[in-house]
């Protein structure tokens, strides 16, 4: 596990993150400097399984320890259509991942730690109340701390899926398992299998196990092969190969004993587990499945518990205050490496008329059509 208290969270990587971004876009002060829009546009639930662009939604207000972010770029991950099957309240704002520049600061923000009109990108636990919101509108608010500030090299529209994705790769690879970090790596690799490494949670998964020193191995169709050989992989195998296991065991010779498995869903878990070496190990799962092998351990996280608080869907969740303090680091960490230009976004598909067609390309992503690509709305663009 990572210690949380192994980085200095006042690191003047942060630091200089914040004093870059604000020289790049001017911002000088800690408060709001303009007056806010009362209304925005935001897709928001139907209630009854399907999402309606809509005009006159309420810009929320910064509570303690949030900023309120004008979104430039909003991202879509699978979950967007996982939660419209069970929410059967209209009119809460869909969307987690975004991209865009602090509007306003809120109370009990750590002072200096954010400025108004600094470039920030990550996530929020989205769509699931009211007074949380989400991310598929003109503005949201965010969790100040669990943040990155997005390089002057970086686009809005690059930087809008790095949010829940980056945040899972960080909690699959060092919440429960005890591995080198991008901070320390090791010199004496050992295997780690990232398995579904084209997904979006699997590129970073992919990126960071490499900076850290391993071994990566790692899953996806042939067409994807080349992509992850250039995040770092150091093997790749076609997940539909029925030999897959057998393949990944003698690659690793027997000695398989970390992984990740970002799709966790179907058979995953088996392939995985059978993957593994003769004295087992553990695995990080980012959705909740078996494992059938005893001597290998399996555990699921979900990324929300990051921010510390309890929470009640997609099931309870007491809150975490040890995660709250681990996604702090993860953030330092995420932010670093892109303003070194040592972790690479993963890959835009830009669609036309902004937040317009939402309700087609969640459908899109839920029909399985999504192959090592982000759906990505720049807000702006919406008609
Ligand atoms: N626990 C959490 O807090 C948390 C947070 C974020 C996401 N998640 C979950 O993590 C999963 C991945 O999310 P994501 O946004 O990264 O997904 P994504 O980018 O939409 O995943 C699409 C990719 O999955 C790959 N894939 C599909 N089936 C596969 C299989 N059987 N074996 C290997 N690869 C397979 C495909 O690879 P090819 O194109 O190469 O075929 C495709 O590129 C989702 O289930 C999501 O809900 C959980």
């Amino acid at each position: 596990m990572l210690d949380p208290n192994a980085v200095d969270v006042t690191t003047p990587s942060i630091c200089y993150n914040i004093l870059t971004s604000a020289a790049t876009t001017g911002a000088t002060s800690r408060n709001m400097t303009n007056t806010r829009a009362t209304y925005m546009k935001a897709v928001v639930t139907t209630g009854d399984g399907g999402v309606v662009l809509k005009t006159d939604v309420l810009v929320p207000t910064p509570g303690p320890g949030q900023i309120l972010v004008k979104v430039v770029a909003a991202a879509q991950n699978p979950s967007e259509w996982m939660t419209l099957a069970f929410i059967n309240t209209p009119d809460i704002v869909l969307g987690r991942d975004f991209a865009g520049i602090v509007e306003e600061i809120g109370p009990d923000v750590p002072h200096g730690l954010r400025v108004v009109g600094e470039r920030v990108a990550g996530f929020i636990n989205g769509a699931m109340t009211k007074e949380l919101g989400g991310t598929f509108a003109e503005y949201c608010l965010a969790e100040a701390q669990i943040l990155v500030t997005i390089p002057a090299t970086l686009s809005f529209e690059d930087a809008a899926g790095i949010g829940l994705a980056g945040f899972t790769a960080c909690q699959a690879l060092w919440q429960n398992q005890d591995l080198p970090t991008p901070l320390n790596p090791t010199s004496n690799p050992f295997p780690i299998l990232i398995w579904g490494g084209a997904s979006a949670v699997g590129q970073y998964a992919v990126q960071l196990a490499k900076l850290s020193g391993l071994q990566v191995i790692t899953t996806a169709s042939p067409k994807n092969h080349e992509l992850l050989k250039g995040l770092g992989a150091d093997a790749v195998f076609d997940y539909r190969d029925p030999e897959v296991s057998n393949k990944i065991r003698q690659f690793s010779g027997d000695k398989l004993a970390h992984a990740v498995d970002c799709i966790a869903t179907g058979d995953t878990p088996a392939l995985v587990s059978t993957s593994f070496g003769s004295d087992g190990g553990y695995v990080a799962l980012v959705m909740p499945g078996d494992i059938p092998r005893t001597d290998v351990k399996g555990e699921f996280s979900l990324v929300y518990t990051l921010f510390g608080k309890a929470f009640d869907f997609p099931m309870p969740y007491p809150a975490y205050p040890k995660h709250f303090e681990l996604g702090k680091k993860f953030g330092i960490i995420l932010n670093s490496l892109l303003r070194d230009e040592r972790l690479k976004t993963t890959p835009v598909k830009l669609v036309p008329n902004g937040l317009v067609d939402a309700q087609k390309w969640i459908q899109y992503q839920k029909d399985g059509n999504v192959s090592a690509e982000k759906i990505t709305y720049r807000i702006g663009d919406t008609l």
